[in-house]
């Protein structure tokens, strides 16, 4: 059984960039229904038990279009929590080393990488997701469709991604998603993750992975050999 992780910080921990409203509503609502109809689904498929990774390649792969929604949706949701943290009072921590440079690289400085993605989350139609992924060729800022994702895509690795769903910032924002972007930029996003992401994407330590699933320790008992099944007296 896929778990909804805890938000890395308190539901207030964000504002003013996000309300605590939102967060719960997000996380405790639109989260928790991708993870609970992803184990429904999962179940059904035969792909219970398999990481979460797999399960949405393994979706797209059978064209199960229902459970690559969902269980898309479990992932991106869970990315999205590690992209952003709380700033501290002199700010958030900006990107530094191999990240900077590759920034500087791709994008001749932050503030261009900045104004680029949020050129591409404003204008995207639609529900979707705004991603900074490093590719073969340096990084990149692309959108993706509803739920959509970097993993399946080969030679993209996913450094920051941003909700463009209006459940991520309608409570705060109403319909202006350019002004949500812009502060999501520059006031929550998590580039010290993102540097993390951006060092696993070139072989040093692990990338962001799906919380593992929880065993189910009472299925075992009932299904291991020699177990006596029968309904106790
Ligand atoms: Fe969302």
């Amino acid at each position: 059984m896929f778990i909804l992780p805890k938000l890395p910080y308190d539901y207030a921990a964000l504002e003013p960039t996000l309300s605590a409203d939102t967060l719960h509503t997000h996380h405790d609502k639109h989260h928790k229904a991708y993870v609970d109809k992803t184990n429904e689904l999962a179940q059904a498929a035969g792909l219970a038990g398999r990481p979460l990774e797999d399960v949405v390649r393994e979706a797209r792969r059978m064209n199960n279009a229902k459970l690559f929604n969902n269980a898309a949706q479990a992932w991106n949701h869970a990315f999205f929590w590690e992209c952003m943290a709380p700033s501290g009072d002199a700010g958030p921590a900006l990107p530094s080393g191999g990240l900077q440079d590759a920034i500087d690289k791709a994008f001749d400085g932050l503030d261009t990488l900045k104004g680029a993605f949020v050129e591409e989350g404003a204008n995207h139609f639609g529900s979707g997701w705004a991603w900074l992924a490093a590719g073969s060729d340096g990084l990149k800022v692309l959108s993706t469709h509803d739920a959509d994702d970097t993993l399946t895509r080969d030679g993209l690795f996913p450094l920051l991604v941003c909700d463009l769903w209006e459940h991520a910032y309608y409570l705060d924002y109403k319909n202006d998603r350019k002004t949500f972007l812009k502060r999501w930029l520059d006031e929550v996003a998590n580039w010290k993750f993102a540097e993390r992401q951006f060092a696993a994407a070139n072989g040093k330590g692990d990338g962001f992975r799906y919380p593992a699933a929880q065993k189910d320790e009472a299925k075992d008992r009932r299904d291991a050999p020699g177990q006596d099944n029968r309904p106790q007296a």
